[in-house]
């Protein structure tokens, strides 16, 4: 949710923090801008749209070679997207950038007005320039400023911002946003995240909760809370330049689809040991899981929809109780938690702040906590008790797909855990799980990668329609809710989930000619029930496609409706592979009409507002 570079050194920094920007546009995607110091002269370039068009700006504005600068990319909070809203803010001794939303903007601009600041944005984030403008004058000390302004400000930040009096100098501090630091040897960078830092550096330091950094081109300093100087601790990125790049795919989304064999076999590989699933690294014993009797997942969109199939495992499994919430309601509905609850949060970022605040919500409560992300060292991460980590590397485009995979995967083995502790399993069928998860699953999601181009051609059939439903029952109809969402998100066509047995008490009555259905029907012991509802749909002019396991078609009179064979696997394999195909789907609509498959309007990946 907006995008921040910062670079000072001895490169050109426009391209820096261009490419960078390009690496962080998944963060928001609506305007974009970049400030530059030139000597003691703030210059800033902003454009509504894409960063294309800020490129084009940048190009007209034949800015020679700058050395200190900072940039945006915006997700609109306060402010419709258009120039003036965009990012950076500025005054002429101070410009800032800011991810993030400052909630008191309100009384910050009612007492700069009765200094004399008057307004031209609506953003929030022109306040907080204006009162960094205000303490610098006071002050005219850059750090100090930071920390005043951070006592005064509530909200979630993460600010870069260069004064014009510090000619090659950026500073930052951060609040709930996260921001990284990283050094190379032409100079030093400011990022919102990894992948901006990852052409020049994998060693990078996340710059800690209202700490302030300040950047120069031969050094990085950082303050701590009480403004004491405090070493930066340096991590050392997992992934390189070369996966946060298309390779040779049209687009990040069919890429990351493509990446599911391998994002899988690298997570569950690291989650197997002597044949069974082990966790020990993150439970040295097994007291904890041994006493829960109660699991809440709380999560928000496409992690959330990977927790329904958490809740079908792990009751199929261990037999344990789950609650499956979306975040922004578990945190505010004062939900019951019981002594012997373990609460598990799931999140590709791990920075969406819905589940952060959430996370926070349980932790309060005394709640045991346990962190499934993607990204390492995330605010999730830091913050709960346990964490487990997916493998899924790093996923640039907007809808998520690999790290739904991995994320299902991971829930498996921890089910597949928790049910030989709580004695619902054996040994036996618990290695035989692991078996077919290690060597079975990522052979058989790559199998469902060669249906593409079946699959493309039945997307054609269902892209100029307006609605649409996805059905199925069990563990279908758990699919059928990501999937109806993958295809809404990023298609635009509106689609509902629905089960397909409770159609008829209602939502059939908006089944009209040509309206495509696609059922999802890989369950064997429900397939019966599943082919009445398709005969129902198809009777009143439906259009149903069928997405169906091998083994249901070896067993079943198929209605002769247009079909999607999955190839033939273990039975409770099929969700990952339904998972592919159905992305496969989503993917080619699409494409196939036009839309920015990877930025889609309105929607930014890591949402870091509540
Ligand atoms: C946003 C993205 C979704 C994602 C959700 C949760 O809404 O558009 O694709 O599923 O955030 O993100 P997380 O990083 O917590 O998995």
């Amino acid at each position: 949710m907006c995008g921040i570079v910062g670079y000072t050194g001895a490169k050109n920094c426009i391209p820096v923090l261009i490419e960078g920007l390009k690496m962080l546009e998944y963060r928001g995607y609506d305007s974009a801008g970049v400030s530059f110091l030139d000597g003691k002269c703030i210059r800033t370039v902003k454009a509504k749209g894409k960063l294309s068009n800020l490129e084009e700006r940048l190009e007209a504005s034949k800015l020679g070679e700058m050395h200190c600068g900072i940039g945006h990319t915006r997700w609109a909070t306060h402010g419709a997207p258009s120039d003036i809203n965009s990012h950076p803010h500025s005054t002429e001794m101070v410009s800032l950038v800011h991810n993030g939303i400052v909630e008191n903007h309100a009384e910050i601009e009612a007492f700069l007005r009765q200094k004399g600041y008057t307004f031209v944005s609506d953003t929030d984030t022109e306040r907080a320039s204006k009162l960094i403008d205000m303490l610098y004058k006071e002050t005219k000390d850059p750090v100090a400023t930071l920390f005043r302004a951070s006592a005064a400000i509530r909200g979630s930040y993460a600010f870069g911002v260069i004064f014009s009096d510090f000619p090659g100098k950026i500073f930052a501090i951060r609040k709930d946003s996260p921001l990284i630091i990283a050094k190379d040897a032409s100079g030093s960078f400011l990022a919102s995240d990894i992948p901006a830092i990852l052409p020049y550096t994998k060693e990078y330091c996340r710059l800690d909760e209202h700490y302030v950094a300040e950047l120069s081109r031969t050094d990085i300093k950082i303050y701590d809370e009480n403004a004491n100087v405090s070493e930066p601790k340096y991590e050392v990125a997992l992934w390189n330049s070369e996966q946060a790049k298309k390779g040779g795919f049209p687009h990040f989304m069919l890429k990351e689809i493509y990446e599911e064999p391998s994002a899988l076999e690298s997570t569950i590989e690291r989650r197997i040991s002597n044949g069974l699933p082990s966790f020990d690294e993150t439970f040295p014993d097994n007291i904890l899981l041994e006493s829960i009797d109660e699991i809440h997942v709380v999560a928000c969109g496409t992690a959330m929809h990977a927790g329904l199939v958490g809740k079908y495992i792990i009751e199929k499994l261990a037999r344990i109780p789950v609650n499956v919430e979306i975040a922004s309601e578990f945190h505010y509905r004062d939900p019951i938690l019981k002594k012997n609850s373990l609460a598990i949060f799931i999140s590709q970022s791990g920075e969406t702040a819905d589940t952060l605040a959430a996370l926070r919500h349980a932790k309060s409560e005394g709640v045991p906590t346990l962190a499934i992300v993607n990204v390492f060292g995330s605010s999730l991460a830091r913050e709960a008790d346990y964490v487990l980590y997916t493998m899924a590397g790093p996923e640039i485009s907007v809808a998520s797909t690999k790290a739904y995979s991995v994320q299902c995967a991971i829930l498996y083995l921890f089910a597949a855990h928790l049910a030989l502790i709580k004695q619902k399993i054996t040994s036996e069928a618990a290695r035989s799980l692991c078996e077919k998860l290690r060597s079975e699953l990522p052979r058989a999601v790559a199998a469902t990668l060669a249906l593409n181009d079946t699959i493309h051609q039945i997307s054609t059939k269902i892209s100029s329609a307006e609605h649409l439903f996805y059905i199925g029952r069990g563990i279908d109809y758990q699919l059928s809710i990501e999937s109806s969402l993958k295809l809404k998100e990023i298609s635009y066509i509106h689609s509902e989930a629905y089960a397909a047995g409770e159609l008829k008490h209602g939502t059939i009555s908006l089944i009209t000619d040509g309206i495509p259905v696609i059922c999802i029907m890989t369950d064997s012991s429900l397939a019966k029930k599943t082919i009445s509802g398709i005969h129902e749909v198809a009777a009143r002019g439906a259009h149903v496609i069928l997405i169906c396991s091998a083994d249901i078609q070896d067993e079943h009179a198929l209605p002769d409706v247009e079909t999607v064979i999955l190839p033939r696997t273990e039975p409770l394999l099929y969700p990952f592979l339904t998972a592919t195909a159905t992305q496969l789907i989503a993917y080619h609509t699409s494409a196939d009409k036009g839309i920015d498959v990877d930025k889609p309007r309105n929607l930014a990946k890591s949402v870091t507002v509540e």
